[in-house]
């Protein structure tokens, strides 16, 4: 039975995410910790609150985390693509949650959470590292309780919000060079190169939302992130980067990985925030201070988006 930490920026594809942790049985979704990413940390809190509300999980803890990243500020928020409210405009139509969040911040319930499990935990950041990297900062006793990390972050090929970076990874490159890179946890990067090549169409959505309220619900908070990838990417659908990642998670191994070394640019310049992975044959003198993580490249696409359809339903 997969254990799971959810750290996230609600945000319309982490709604997916955490619907999907949240409807699958064989989950023990022991936390969700919110982070400040695509809207501010207020509205990140209250959408994770009401995603779990509407699929009927009183029972997960949410706590608060950071509110901005480690060391300089976040450039931008990311309300282009999922709205002011972070759920394309419809995040008061969701259901309130009775149990609000924990008296304790996002890091120490982690913490709290991982020494009292009897078996190791998998994290999952699907927003930016800034809570893991305080967590591993001020924990590091916890960490023999993490058996993986699974993130969604980082372009090998190019970036989403700049050129070259991916929005997780670019609003705290500084938490995302300390996770990736200096930390030595297991550790499976889901970037956008794969997760773009996972994305879903309105023929899928549609089904979704035939499904009952919760499909329907999710499907109703697409509009503007829809719009977004139209304009973006003339594509009519939607991307749901963090799902994939969460997939991985549920089921190891549904993503197929390469072994790579990864560093990450903190340096300000056209390529702050971005990951470098080396994949030459033979890798030359480690001048880059790169580490060997597990990088998500591939998958059995339509097996994916039927598994996530099955479990959302
Ligand atoms: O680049 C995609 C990531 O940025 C996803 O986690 C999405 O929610 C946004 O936060
Ligand atoms: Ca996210």
């Amino acid at each position: 039975m997969p254990r799971l930490i959810i750290d996230t920026d609600p945000g319309v594809d982490d709604a997916f995410a955490l619907a999907l942790a949240a409807r699958s049985p064989e989950v023990d979704l022991l936390a969700v910790t919110t982070v400040f990413g695509n809207v501010g940390l207020a509205a990140t809190t209250h959408n994770a609150l009401r995603v779990l509300a509407l699929c009927g999980r009183e029972d997960v803890p949410v706590a608060v985390g950071a509110a901005r990243p480690l060391v300089h500020p976040q450039p931008r928020e990311a309300t282009a693509a999922h709205g002011a409210d972070g759920l394309s405009g419809r995040a008061a139509t969701l259901p309130a949650r009775g149990r609000g969040v924990e008296p304790v911040d996002a890091v120490t319930l982690m913490a709290q959470v991982l020494q009292a499990s009897p078996e190791p935990v998998t994290l999952v950041p699907i927003g930016p590292l800034t809570n893991i990297a305080l967590l591993l900062a001020a924990h590091p006793g916890v960490k023999p309780k993490i058996d993986r990390l699974v993130i969604m972050g980082g372009g090998l090929s190019g970036g989403n919000c700049t050129a070259a970076a991916e929005f997780n990874l670019w609003c705290d490159p500084e938490a995302a060079r300390r996770v990736l890179v200096v930390e030595d946890l297991p550790t499976v990067l889901v970037p956008i190169d794969l997760t773009y090549r996972c994305a879903v169409d309105n023929h899928w959505l549609a089904r979704l939302a035939a499904t009952g309220p919760i499909g329907a619900a999710l499907d109703s908070l697409t509009g503007v992130y829809r719009a977004h990838y139209r304009e973006s990417m003339g594509f009519d659908g939607t991307v749901i980067h963090d799902a994939v990642a969460v997939a991985e998670a549920i089921r190891p191994g549904i993503l197929a990985t390469t072994r790579l070394p990864v560093a990450v640019e903190t340096a300000f310049g056209p390529a702050r925030g971005s990951v470098i992975a080396d994949r030459r044959l033979t890798s030359f003198a480690d001048e880059s201070g790169a580490r060997p993580i597990d990088v998500a490249l591939d998958t059995d696409l339509d097996a994916l988006r039927a598994f996530i359809l099955s479990r959302l339903s």
